[in-house]
């Protein structure tokens, strides 16, 4: 096989931590696991916090830690949101992989544990039925196996599940330990951040170290090392702040029809709602002349509009409704219409 080019590789494979311990700011995760490693014996698990805080990573690295890289192919399954993850193969893969039982004995310095691993990454995407029929698997194998359940949402993971784990919560990554992370990339890489792009980083990344790696990347790919602050809002996707500014105005003018030009030139040009509902939010949030009551109706929009997104709801009537709401709560209109 030709060997791969580095440049080709993306970077949050390049830069994912091997090993538990370099896992950065999850103390408390990083502590119990290494703990665990030491005797080998380890509970099923649940993973949960955002995205990009190291969950994946982690599940990985012990993976990885316990089995090394020989037997890590027969002893660990990772199936993710791409993979088919339905009722039928719950039934099908997960226990032909969970039912042969595996022998114990340390193998080239890696524990080995007399059992399998099988990482269900991106959990909170499988349905509940799959979920339950996971649920016998796991009783009838519990010898045998052990799972790694990873999800961003805790409370879409059915109770009998959560409860058979072990959990433990990521918590969102803080400037310091982003920018760290990028300084130390970036000193890898040979670019050149400034302080203003290195802020900006963090901050259009929210707490994702993955966003982070992967607009530095971009950023690299298009811009050579040297790399500013506007390079990377370039790349990032983040909405220009003018347009948020125009909506806002226009639910300001209390005048349907201007907030719903607003709206459309939203979506013609192909902005994405719910990075839009992060940008609004914090205009909103930080309305010197908008009263607090407006501004806590608003924010409850916002949230309830991103779990629609999240599930599926379509981006202009949202986008819309949360024109509306915004408008009516800037406004002083009434929040319903009645008809009695
Ligand atoms: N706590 C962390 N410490 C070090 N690197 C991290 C951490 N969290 C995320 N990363 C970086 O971000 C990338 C994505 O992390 P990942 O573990 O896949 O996130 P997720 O929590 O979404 O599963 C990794 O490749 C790694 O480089
Ligand atoms: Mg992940």
């Amino acid at each position: 096989m030709a060997p791969l080019v580095p440049s080709s590789q993306p970077w949050v494979e390049k830069y994912r931590p091997r090993q538990v311990k370099d896992v950065a700011h999850q103390e408390e995760v990083v502590r119990v696991l290494t703990n665990t490693l030491q005797t080998a014996d380890l509970p099923h698990m649940l993973f949960y916090g955002p995205p990009g805080t190291g969950k994946t990573t982690t599940g990985l690295a012990i993976a990885h830690q316990l089995f090394g890289p020989e037997l890590y192919k027969s002893r660990v399954l990772e199936l993710n949101a791409s993979d088919d993850r339905g009722i039928n193969v719950v039934r099908t893969k997960i226990k032909n992989f969970a039912a042969v039982a595996v022998g114990s004995k340390s193998y080239k310095g890696y524990p080995c544990p007399p059992y399998k691993i099988i990482i269900l990454d991106e959990a909170d995407s499988m349905t509940e039925d799959a979920q339950n029929a996971l649920r016998r698997t796991m009783e009838t194998y519990s010898k045998v196996t052990r799972f790694f359940f990873i999800c961003n949402y805790i409370s879409r993971i059915i109770e009998p599940l959560a409860s058979r784990c072990a959990k433990f919560r990521f918590k969102p990554l803080p400037e310091e330990v982003m920018s760290s992370r990028i300084m130390h990339i970036c000193n890898e890489e040979g670019l050149n951040l400034d302080s203003q792009a290195l802020s900006t980083l963090s901050s259009i990344s929210q707490g994702d170290l993955r966003r982070a790696i992967t607009y530095l990347q971009s950023a690299a790919r298009l811009f050579g090392s040297s790399i500013s602050s506007s390079n990377l809002i370039g790349v990032s996707g983040v909405i220009p702040p003018e347009v948020v500014q125009a909506l806002f105005e226009s639910c300001k003018s209390g005048d349907f029809d201007t907030a719903n030009k607003e709206v459309n030139n939203i979506i013609n040009e192909g902005y994405p709602v719910s990075q839009l509902l992060y940008q609004l939010l914090d205009v909103v949030v930080n309305a010197e002349d908008v009263a607090d009551e407006a501004k806590a109706k608003i924010c409850k929009k916002l949230g309830e509009t991103d779990k629609c997104l999240i599930d599926g709801a379509d981006e202009y009537l949202q986008l819309l409704d949360v024109a509306s709401q915004t408008m009516r709560a800037l406004c002083n209109m009434p929040d319903e219409l009645r008809f009695d």
